[in-house]
């Protein structure tokens, strides 16, 4: 089917791998019109198919939670959105089992609510967030980003939440705080695979206090326009788009500011593989394989190309300051 625009002519909605960041904006205030009622029946429609292919429509499985235009450099990946099915059945979220199908079918029995959050260690303010607090504390922002596996396949998945630093500057680090660590929940009654072997649990995460701070950190909520599903997290995660997607830690029940590196879930089963800053970079090989390319889940067809990674997974201007002047062929 041919769409007909204003300024570009025709474009065919589902050939385009790249959605221009103007058009997917409009997109979304056309959805937010429809929302309104104020949209005509048959650009209902259109627009309705178009941000359904795009996958930024509601899927409507799980309460609204809308997040408003981000103003952070880099927070909108042009890349086409992943499916809504895929990003919420293709999953890794080992407290569930290790098959990818296993976090959407087990994760029903993960308890999120009610949920705190405890921020502890060296702040001046520590405290203990609701998560119906923790929601309140900043406006959520809606952020494309790619999520990029270790394992060398990616998805684009509209996350929303706020930057990790808002939280960060309520709880006031003190100036010996140089990493935060995230633990994530660890409950072996409603997660089946907590106390299997093949991680130390909880699973924990760190950064440290820069790139905690860096406004593409985002704490997490929702995706798709919704809160979280369960399998991805429910219901506060973070994500860190230059890193390998293992470093964005689910279901987080407490955040500590240290002056230690954190001692990691991946980084302590397999230390030579999986070091503490993991940033996606196409030029360092994971021990086992190449880390160049990636291939992009829902574009699986057997003549499918793979693409090329991109250094910090895209976010080069925005965070490859962070490293200047370090080997990250030492500091992988
Ligand atoms: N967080 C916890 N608590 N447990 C996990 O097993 N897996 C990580 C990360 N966060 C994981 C986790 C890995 S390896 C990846 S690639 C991403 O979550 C996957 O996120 P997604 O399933 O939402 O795509």
């Amino acid at each position: 089917m041919l769409i007909k625009t204003q300024d570009k002519g025709f474009i065919h909605p589902f050939s385009s791998e790249i959605t221009p960041e103007r058009l997917y904006r409009r997109r979304r205030e056309l959805i937010q019109l429809m929302a309104g009622g104020a949209a005509g029946a048959a650009l209902a429609t259109w627009a309705g198919r178009e941000a359904m292919a795009q996958g930024v429509a509601r899927p409507g499985k799980h309460a609204a939670l809308p997040g408003g235009k981000s103003a952070v450099a880099g927070a909108v990946t042009m890349d086409k959105v992943t499916d809504y099915k895929d990003a919420s059945t293709y999953n890794k979220f080992y407290e569930f089992g290790t098959d990818k199908a296993d976090p959407a079918k087990n994760a029903g029995t993960l308890a999120t609510s009610p949920w705190t959050v405890e921020v502890e260690g060296l702040v001046k303010k520590p405290a203990r967030y609701t998560l119906e607090d923790l929601i309140k504390l900043s406006a959520q922002e809606e952020r494309i980003y790619r999520l990029r596996c270790v394992e060398g396949w990616s998805m684009v998945i509209p996350w929303v939440g706020y930057s990790m630093a808002e939280l960060i500057k309520k709880v006031e680090p003190l100036g010996s705080a140089k990493y935060v660590e995230f633990f994530t929940q660890a409950d072996p009654k409603t997660m089946p695979f907590v106390g299997s072997r093949v991680l130390e649990w909880p699973y924990v995460e760190g950064l440290r206090m820069d790139e905690a701070m860096n406004p593409l950190t985002l704490l997490t909520f929702g995706m798709y326009g919704e809160v979280l599903p369960n399998q991805n997290g429910a219901p506060v995660r973070l994500v860190v788009p230059w890193k390998y997607g293992f470093k964005s830690g689910k279901s987080i029940v407490k955040i500590r500011f240290t002056d230690k590196e954190p001692k990691t879930a991946w980084n302590k089963a397999a230390p030579q593989e999986y070091g503490f800053f993991s940033n996606v970079n196409p030029n360092v090989d994971h021990p086992r394989w190449s880390q160049a390319s990636e291939r992009r889940i829902g574009e699986d067809g057997l003549f499918a190309k793979k693409r090329k990674t991109l250094m910090f997974n895209g976010s080069e201007a925005q965070v490859a300051q962070l490293y200047a002047g370090m080997d990250l062929k030492k500091f992988f």
